[in-house]
């Protein structure tokens, strides 16, 4: 009996099982049930805060040489235990795994591969804060049947066949695309449910919220610091407008604010550690967002190319991410190539500070 209510399974069964067509993605509903399980587990370990006895340091530290928490490792292995033996995985890599984790005996081997971030903006733990887990999922060329190895999982993420993320809120939500929109579901958690409630979100073009980590900014290219500049100058500025900033310190709390009122969000490029191309992680956190927020009909980009077709070079390879309102987002690309042409010189004259006198009219 309906009871008006879209779950999960529903929409996946709909969107993916009954999809018209050839190109029927077997297993792809299966496999997200899976991982959705993993999500409502995280959820019920982290709803028990300090009294879960998870809390703290493992004293260990990730491939990237950050702390690992206790939590990072958990629930890194409920995305392990809830996704290995379901046959319809070859491979998972993690931001806690320094190498791939292939399915092994005793589970049979899939077609398809997942790349995970278990625990999204860790360091908002301890003061419990809002954190998140976000995941990938590829599918392999049917001609690829023995382990996967590092080559298996580095693809553009516009090859990805689903994308998706959990934030852990006052409410835990998972908000997935396999490729027809972004679509939000909440943990009806006495249930055990994960309920549609935000079905074909939507980001605005426009928006007055940008989001940085400020303290970084004698770090930053020109190009970021201008466009910086400008929401900062605000109503007397060349913008004509006020901005609000924000920062969360989680990617996938900025995002879910974007998604759900529009924005911009920022980790860029900058010399702070210039040995780092970025600072978020292009497998598991810039690809499945930038699938997300394209799919929602937003922007996102490293500043000079689209993320979705950058060519991944290593598994944990770093990016600069810039993503969000469309035109916003539009204007930092055109801001760095501007910048790369050596022709944004006169903008940092407050002569130019005009938009009649630069700025095209569809963009002031
Ligand atoms: O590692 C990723 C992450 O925690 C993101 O979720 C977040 O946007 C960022 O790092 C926070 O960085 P910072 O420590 O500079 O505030």
């Amino acid at each position: 009996m309906q009871d008006g209510r879209t779950t999960l399974s529903k929409f996946l069964i709909d969107t993916l099982d009954r999809k018209p067509g050839p190109e029927v993605a077997s297993g792809l509903s299966a496999l997200l049930i899976d991982v959705a399980a993993s999500i409502k587990t995280i959820a019920a370990a982290l709803t028990r805060g300090a009294l879960g006895a998870q809390h703290g340091s493992a004293h260990s530290v990730n491939t990237h040489g950050e702390e690992q928490k206790k939590l990072d490792l958990v629930t890194n292995d409920i995305f392990l235990q809830h996704c290995e033996w379901d046959g319809l995985l070859a491979g998972m890599v993690s931001e806690e795994m320094e190498h791939v984790y292939a399915i092994a005996e005793p589970y049979p081997r899939g077609e398809y591969l997942l790349a995970f971030d278990p625990l999204d903006g860790s360091s908002n733990i301890d003061i419990n804060g809002v954190v998140g887990s976000i995941f990938s999922v590829l599918r392999r060329g049917c001609h690829q049947t023995g382990a996967p190895d590092d080559a298996s999982f580095l693809r553009p993420g516009r090859e990805q066949v689903a994308a998706g993320y959990a934030i852990y809120g006052p409410s835990t939500m998972l908000v997935l695309s396999v490729g027809n929109g972004t679509h939000g579901f909440t943990l009806e958690r006495d249930v055990g449910n994960f309920v549609l409630t935000h079905s074909d979100i939507r980001i605005p073009d426009d928006s007055c919220e940008f989001a940085i980590n400020v303290s970084n900014e004698r770090f930053w290219e020109p190009p970021v610091r201008r466009y910086v500049q400008e929401c900062k100058d605000g109503r007397t500025g060349c913008r004509a407008q006020d901005f609000n900033m924000r920062w969360i310190a989680s990617m996938v709390a900025e995002v879910h604010r974007i998604l759900m009122r529009g924005g911009v969000f920022m980790y860029p490029r900058d010399f702070k550690t210039p040995e780092m191309e970025g600072r978020l992680r292009l497998l598991y956190e810039a690809s499945p967002m930038s699938f997300l927020v394209e799919q929602a009909g937003g922007l996102s980009i490293t500043g000079r190319e689209r993320i979705l077709d950058v060519e991944p070079k290593a598994l944990h390879q770093r990016v600069p991410v810039i993503l969000g309102s469309r035109n916003e987002v539009a204007r930092i690309q055109r801001y760095h190539s501007e910048y790369d042409r050596g022709e944004d010189k006169p903008f940092t004259s407050p002569l130019f500070k005009e938009r009649s006198l630069f700025l095209p009219e569809t963009e002031a």
